[in-house]
C-alpha cells in the first residue's frame, strides 16, 4: 500500500518523536526508585516530543495549522487544514514505567479527519489510515473483529480519575456491560484503545471526557477498518463531544444500546 506524501510526513514525525520517547522511557524506569520520582522529567519529555513534531510538520507543510495537547493551537495560513497532535498519549503509564503509550497525529481537512497515525514505539506498532484507503498496522491491513456474540467480546474503556466528573456514569456502564460480555479492559491510552478496535483486538471501546487529540487519529483507524464510531449522544460529532462509542459491525448496535441505556 503506497502512503500519500502527507502520510509519509506524519509517519516520519511519529517515528522520530517515538525514538526519543523510548530513550527517555528508559530513564523513567530508572527514576521510579528515586525519592523525587520521574514527574518533572516526563513533563519535559512530553513537551519536547510535541516541539519536535510541531517543527517537523511545520517544515514539511508550512501553511497548515496545528493543535497539540502541550503547546496549544496555532492557526495556519491555510485555514482548511490542521494537524491534531497528542505527543504522548498514556502519560500515566509512561510515568509508571508501563510500556503502553503512543504518539498520535491526525490531519484534519475542512473539519474532517483525513489521515491518522497512532505509533506505539515500545512495540514498534505503527497504526495508520487514510480516508477511503483503509487502515494498516505496519504493512498489514487492519479489519475490525468479526465477533457477533457479546458474551465473547472484550471491550475497552477509560475510567475517570482525579477531578473527572463522570465516575457515576462509568460505574453504571460497567454494571450493565460486565455481565453480558467476556470482560472490560482499561489500559490507559485512548489512541491505542481505538487502534486496537481497528485491529480486532478489542471488539469495542467507550469513554467520556476525552479531547480531540486523544481520538482524532484513532477514530479514522476504526472507520477505515470497517468499524463504527458515534458520539455518546448520536446527534453530536464524536471528535467535538469527546464522549464516544466505537465498535465492530457485528455488535455495535447492541453495545451502543447498552452504553446509552436505551
Ligand atoms: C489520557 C489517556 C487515557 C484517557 C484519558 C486521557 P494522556 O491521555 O488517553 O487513556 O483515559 O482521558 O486524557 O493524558 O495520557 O495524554
Ligand atoms: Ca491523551
Ligand atoms: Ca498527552
Amino acid at each position: 500500500m503506497a502512503a500519500s506524501a502527507n502520510m509519509n510526513v506524519m509517519q516520519r514525525a511519529a517515528r522520530t518523536a517515538g525514538r526519543q520517547l523510548v530513550k527517555d522511557f528508559r530513564e523513567v524506569e530508572q527514576l521510579q526508585v528515586s525519592a523525587k520520582g520521574p514527574g518533572d522529567f516526563v513533563s519535559r519529555a512530553d513537551r519536547a516530543a510535541e516541539a519536535m513534531i510541531r517543527k517537523m510538520l511545520r517544515e514539511a507543510r508550512p501553511t497548515y495549522g496545528f493543535v497539540g495537547e502541550e503547546g496549544g493551537a496555532e492557526e495556519g495560513e491555510d485555514p482548511t487544514r490542521r494537524w491534531i497532535v497528542d505527543p504522548l498519549d498514556g502519560t500515566t503509564n509512561y510515568l509508571h514505567g508501563l510500556p503502553h503509550w503512543a504518539v498520535s497525529i491526525a490531519l484534519e481537512h475542512k473539519g474532517r479527519v483525513v489521515s491518522g497515525v497512532v505509533y506505539d514505539p515500545a512495540k514498534d506498532e505503527l497504526f495508520w489510515a487514510e480516508r477511503g484507503e483503509g487502515a494498516w498496522m505496519n504493512e498489514s491491513r487492519l479489519r475490525v473483529s468479526g465477533r457477533t456474540r457479546m458474551i465473547e467480546c472484550i471491550f475497552a474503556t477509560g475510567l475517570p480519575f482525579a477531578a473527572k466528573t463522570t465516575l457515576p456514569q462509568s460505574l453504571k456502564d460497567l454494571a450493565r456491560i460486565l455481565p453480558e460480555t467476556a470482560g472490560v479492559r482499561r489500559f490507559g491510552a485512548a489512541s491505542l484503545d481505538l487502534a486496537y478496535v481497528a485491529a480486532g483486538r478489542y471488539d469495542g471501546y467507550w469513554e467520556r471526557e476525552l479531547n480531540a487529540w486523544d481520538i482524532a487519529a484513532g477514530l479514522l483507524l476504526v472507520t477505515e477498518a470497517g468499524g463504527f464510531v458515534e458520539a455518546m449522544d448520536p446527534a453530536d460529532n464524536p471528535l467535538e463531544s469527546g464522549a464516544l462509542i466505537a465498535g465492530n459491525a457485528g455488535t455495535f448496535e447492541r453495545f451502543a444500546k447498552l452504553i446509552r441505556n436505551v
